[in-house]
């Protein structure tokens, strides 16, 4: 069995990855002193989320449809806890993040992927291909935007496209977790600016404050108070948000530029080291509009399984592409958030295998 391996070029945990990220205490005090819960959390909490539609995507939310969530993947959970029944089906984009898979088979739904397109370096959501898996027993499409691993988002046309589609026959479900994180000055817009009368869209404060620990996501609600009714019965069930994060979390949202940019600085000079380094070689480095991961497409002649193997012998852990559906081979994914060092090394490793 291989030793573990030194060095991890997936680290997706920005609190271990040796990013120099401002103390969370010395930004928020944390009140704990009384407990006063309410099923869609705290007003000052879920008015500090609306705050951020409206200075990142200048959109006008109530705070009413926002509710607070220990996590994304629970806000996931919540979602599908309201909208499905066991046995309905939800599409999932293909590539993707390989949690979901795992977050609807645990609700009893069955995930079925729609596929995502690779044409030059873009990523092109194939509308004939969604349309064809969208079945009656269908209850909710579900959008990576940005998506992870292949960090590109959907068009303004794609999501005018599905809020169409959708309309009276399913939910669309956006997870929005990497939004802040876009380069090249690139806009996109979050679901939640469409308001659509079947579209959640989620987030929290995991990517947008690099705060994983403090597990907080929320989900932007349709403007419908039975769908918000439904929902706080589903999380007055846990009341899983604890009081004190919900009480730092608006001082922390506000302070949110001052955690994503440590975060941004790492993955700008990682970006520009992979280019440097595999510049005229057999590698290519997909390019990206958005989030932590990036693709790394290698030549034909490697096996991915065997590289990947190989890497981990050599004392490197990288996931291969197939980790993710990814349509081609062979092709590695390699955290953003890597300190340096560690990923200079491992881009060594790759270009001697
Ligand atoms: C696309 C995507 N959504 C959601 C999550 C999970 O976020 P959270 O920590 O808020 O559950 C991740 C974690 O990496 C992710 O990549």
């Amino acid at each position: 069995m291989a030793a573990k391996p030194a060095i991890d070029l997936s680290i997706s945990n920005p609190t271990q990855a040796g990013i120099s990220l401002p103390d969370p205490f010395s930004i928020a005090s944390v009140e704990n002193h009384r407990y006063t819960p309410q099923a869609s959390g705290a007003l000052p909490a879920r008015t500090a989320i609306a705050q951020y539609y409206a200075e990142e995507f200048q959109s006008q939310l109530s705070p009413d449809r926002i509710l607070l969530t220990a996590s994304s993947s629970e806000a996931y959970s919540y979602c599908f806890k309201l909208i499905a029944n066991p046995g309905d089906t939800i599409l999932i984009p293909q590539p993707s993040y390989p949690l979901l898979q795992f977050l609807i088979e645990a609700e009893g739904l069955v995930a079925k992927p729609y596929p995502l397109h690779e044409v030059l370096g873009e990523w092109i959501l194939d509308r004939e291909a969604l349309l064809h898996h969208l079945t009656p027993d269908t209850a909710a499409i579900v959008l990576v935007h940005p998506n992870n691993p292949t960090g590109h988002f959907l068009t303004e046309a794609d999501l005018a496209w599905l809020r169409e589609i959708s309309q009276n026959r399913c939910w669309l479900i956006s997870d929005e977790v990497f939004a802040d994180y876009r380069f090249d000055g690139h806009k996109a817009n979050s679901l939640a600016t469409l308001n659509a009368h079947n579209a959640f869209t989620l987030s929290g404060l995991s990517k947008i404050c690099a705060l994983p620990q403090m597990k907080l996501g929320w989900i932007v609600l349709p403007e419908d108070p039975q769908i918000r009714r439904h929902m706080e019965l589903i999380a007055d069930t846990y009341l899983s948000v604890s009081s004190p994060i919900q009480s730092a979390a608006a001082s922390w949202l506000a302070a949110r530029k001052s955690f994503q940019q440590p975060i941004s600085d790492r993955i700008q000079q990682n970006l520009s080291t992979l280019g440097q380094s595999l510049a005229n070689t057999p590698w290519q480095l997909m390019p990206i509009q958005a989030g932590w991961a990036v693709i790394l497409r290698g030549p034909t002649h490697l096996e991915e399984e065997a590289l990947v193997l190989s890497l981990l012998e050599r004392g490197f852990s990288v996931h291969p592409g197939f980790y993710y559906d990814l349509p081609f081979e062979p092709c590695l994914v390699l955290s953003l958030l890597t300190p340096p060092e560690n990923l200079a090394q491992g881009v060594a490793a790759i270009l001697a295998s």
